[in-house]
């Protein structure tokens, strides 16, 4: 018997030992780390050694603060460990480490100074689904390296985290196959300006041969088609809205779609669609890639679901260093374009000559932020030289005039851009107006007003879904600023391919595809303008799937323009919607979380009455007829768009205008309740219990 007991204590703990061990994963090792969402810099991990704060640790994950990284743990994790603090640099910075358990924060740092020695943390995971490691930077010092040094999660036995796309199941391709019958994808009106040449190119999609025809051109003195080129062309002199309708026909059957020809002092009466080089390239763009992108954009089909736009973004000006401005200008003061562009004029023909509007790019200041070119003090005469290449569209980016402005505000921030705004209008050619200054002195308030055609209203975005979320949080404030012939500009899309990019995962972006579907879908219902970034001759089936949803695009290119408002929230997912022009209101459920979860957007709170006909607009499907609410489980950190019509009698409550005027009542009721306003509260639990009638399958 003596000797049977220690016989026995061993081999329980041999059976014990290995349940409950656990492994040890290191944060460091790939699949963990690369989806920091870090603004300033690339992360990196090491694991051969790293400095904090003069003590040499065996390794680490460094990020530039602001960043965030979510760890999908599933439940099997322990035991979160590490040593956090700055990385040993010249450049003094201040950063708070935060760890959050789920939405709860369970551990934060004092404001972390260069030069100190590493900090532990120590952290309980277990039952977590995941969590989230943050930091943060002092405003003083705007960023700094971080290093979540030596951290460890424990898990339990054969378990291992994930990063945040196994937290949830991703979507797949939802667009539908395109259809073999004709459909036409322009927006219903196109502005133009008095006398100044018509170019545009009627987008249809459907199988060839395609013929198709203009119904009402007689009723528009001067305007011209071409059916071969499908491109309105030629000049109207008269003022005034000429109603139009395009005609598609294959063998397949027949489209028609009216169309208003609005000659007047607007532009862009829906958000410009197009590409532009810099998310793609940067400043490795040249004449070549110009011309193969143009031509991808109509092989693609790109053109023919309505993406318009062809744009050079920096790089295409002299360069200032090391040259004189003989060199940048012509005698008489005409810009040169460098030698990887040759002939602006003939490029200009060949983009059009696929049916895309020319855009370029350049700066009210000397240079432009890759220090080529700008337009400072050569204002008109740039403007009339766009004119006479044939450019359509002019990005026009702050950069280096900080180096030469004067005062503030008005004289800092606007005048710029009025001036070249004037420039641009007399210049005798239609030539939309990108204002670039990052959302300086509030420009969603005055950009329209100086002429304006859109207004970037942040720094660049990257790949990220924190960059996602705080385009969102930008614009919740912002939609009513947008409509027809002016828009918030939330910067250059982020799907494929990208310069910024990591070269694996999803189409070669860091965003998830179900984040994917986020940004396209807020992009489109905010009325954004969309500018494809990515480099369309490395493009992915998924990629190209999210670009050539026409009903998605059909939400953003609606002739109302309304842009969408944050109405609702129903836990984590977010309700945006807004109305349409046909009487439909166009909704997304933006799941903020990385889990699958369920959202309503209920009707009665936020002022519709009766039943409504819901679309699934990805999957172009009908979801049947729903009361008091439309339910939707949503995939982590995805959209469900919907469009929903009025059946019957239903409609909006009594007195409100439009499904966006919740959004008022939820910022007041953010700081003091109401009670009692029939128009939005729900007055009992079964409001939000959702009624719905599956339709029945033809
Ligand atoms: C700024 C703009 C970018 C891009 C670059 C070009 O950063 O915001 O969109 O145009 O300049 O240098």
């Amino acid at each position: 018997m003596r000797r049977l007991i220690p016989a026995l204590v061993v081999s329980l703990a041999v059976l014990w030992l290995p349940t409950s061990w656990g492994e040890t994963v290191h944060l460091d090792e790939p699949g963990l780390w690369e989806r920091i969402s870090s603004y300033h810099g690339v992360p990196s991990a090491s694991s051969d050694g790293v400095r904090v704060g003069g003590v040499r640790l065996a390794r680490g994950v460094t990020a530039c603060a602001p960043n965030t990284l979510v760890v999908g743990l599933h439940g099997e994790a322990r035991r979160f460990e590490a040593k956090v603090g700055l990385r040993d640099v010249t450049s003094p910075a201040v950063v708070r480490f935060r760890v959050w358990r789920e939405r709860e924060l369970v551990w934060e740092s004092a404001d972390i100074v260069s030069n100190t020695p590493p900090t532990s943390v120590s952290v309980d995971l277990t039952g977590a689904r995941y969590m989230t490691l943050e930091m943060t930077a002092s405003r003083a010092f705007y960023t700094g390296w971080g290093v979540w040094a030596d951290a460890t999660l424990e898990m339990n036995p054969g378990k291992r985290p994930t990063d945040v796309a196994g937290l949830s199941r991703q979507l797949g391709i939802l667009t539908p196959p395109p259809a073999k019958a004709p459909r036409i994808n322009a927006a219903s009106v196109f502005g133009v300006r008095p006398g100044n040449p018509v170019f545009y190119r009627v987008p249809v999609t459907g199988e060839g041969p395609l013929s198709i025809e203009v119904v009402g051109l007689e009723k528009a003195p001067g305007l011209t088609f071409d059916p071969n080129t499908r491109r309105l062309g030629g000049a109207v002199a008269r003022p005034g809205d000429y109603p139009l309708a395009f005609r598609a026909k294959n063998a397949y059957g027949t489209a028609e779609k009216g169309f208003v020809l609005k000659v007047g002092d607007r532009l862009a009466l829906t958000p410009p669609l197009g590409w532009n080089s810099w998310n793609a390239f940067a400043t490795a763009i040249d004449g070549e890639k110009v011309r193969r992108t143009a031509a991808r954009m109509e092989s693609l089909g790109l053109v023919d679901h309505g993406w318009a736009y062809l744009t050079i973004d920096d790089g295409w000006q002299v360069k200032a260093k090391g040259t004189t401005p003989a060199d940048r200008r012509a005698a008489d003061g005409t810009v040169r374009s460098n030698g990887r562009f040759g002939d602006m004029k003939a490029l200009a023909d060949a983009v059009h000559a696929h049916g895309l509007k020319f855009g370029i790019y350049s700066s009210p200041g000397p240079t432009t932020c890759g220090g080529y070119e700008g337009s400072w003090l050569h204002e008109f005469q740039d403007a009339r030289t766009y004119a006479q290449w044939g450019v359509d569209y002019l990005k026009y980016d702050y950069c280096s005039y900080g180096q030469v402005a004067y005062g503030e505000g008005l004289d800092r921030d606007i005048c710029p851009y009025a001036l070249m705004s004037r420039a641009l209008a007399s210049s005798g050619r239609d030539i939309v107006h990108s204002l670039c200054q990052q959302g300086r002195g509030n420009v969603a308030e005055w950009g329209a007003s100086i002429g304006g055609h859109c207004w970037r209203t942040t720094p660049d975005r990257f790949d990220f879904w924190a960059d996602v979320v705080s385009i969102m949080d930008c614009h919740a404030a912002l939609w009513r600023h947008a409509g027809p012939g002016g828009w918030n500009d939330p910067d250059m899309m982020l799907v494929g391919k990208t310069v910024w990019g990591v070269r694996s995962g999803f189409g070669g972006t860091r965003l998830t595809p179900n984040e994917q579907y986020t940004h396209v879908s807020i992009w489109a219902i905010t009325c954004a303008p969309m500018m494809i970034g990515c480099d369309l001759e490395d493009l992915d089936g998924f990629t190209l799937s999210l670009l050539t949803n026409d009903e998605v695009l059909e939400v953003n290119q609606d002739a109302l323009g309304a842009a969408a408002a944050p109405i609702d929230d129903d836990g984590e997912i977010r309700i945006w919607a807004k109305p349409m022009a046909d009487g439909s209101v166009a909704a997304a459920l933006v799941n903020l979380s990385p889990l699958e979860t369920e959202g309503r957007f209920c009707f009665v709170r936020n002022g519709l009455t009766g039943a409504w006909r819901v679309r699934d607009v990805w999957r172009q499907r009908e979801l049947g007829t729903f009361e008091r609410c439309f339910r939707a489980s949503v995939p982590g950190h995805a959209t469900t768009l919907v469009r929903l019509w009025p059946v019957g009698s239903a409609g909006l409550a009594a007195g409100l205008s439009d499904v966006r005027d919740n959004y008022w009542r939820r910022r007041i009721e953010a700081h003091r309740p109401l009670e009692g306003d029939k128009n939005f509260k729900a007055s009992s639990a079964t409001d939000c219990e959702c009624v719905h009638q599956q339709r029945k399958e033809q």
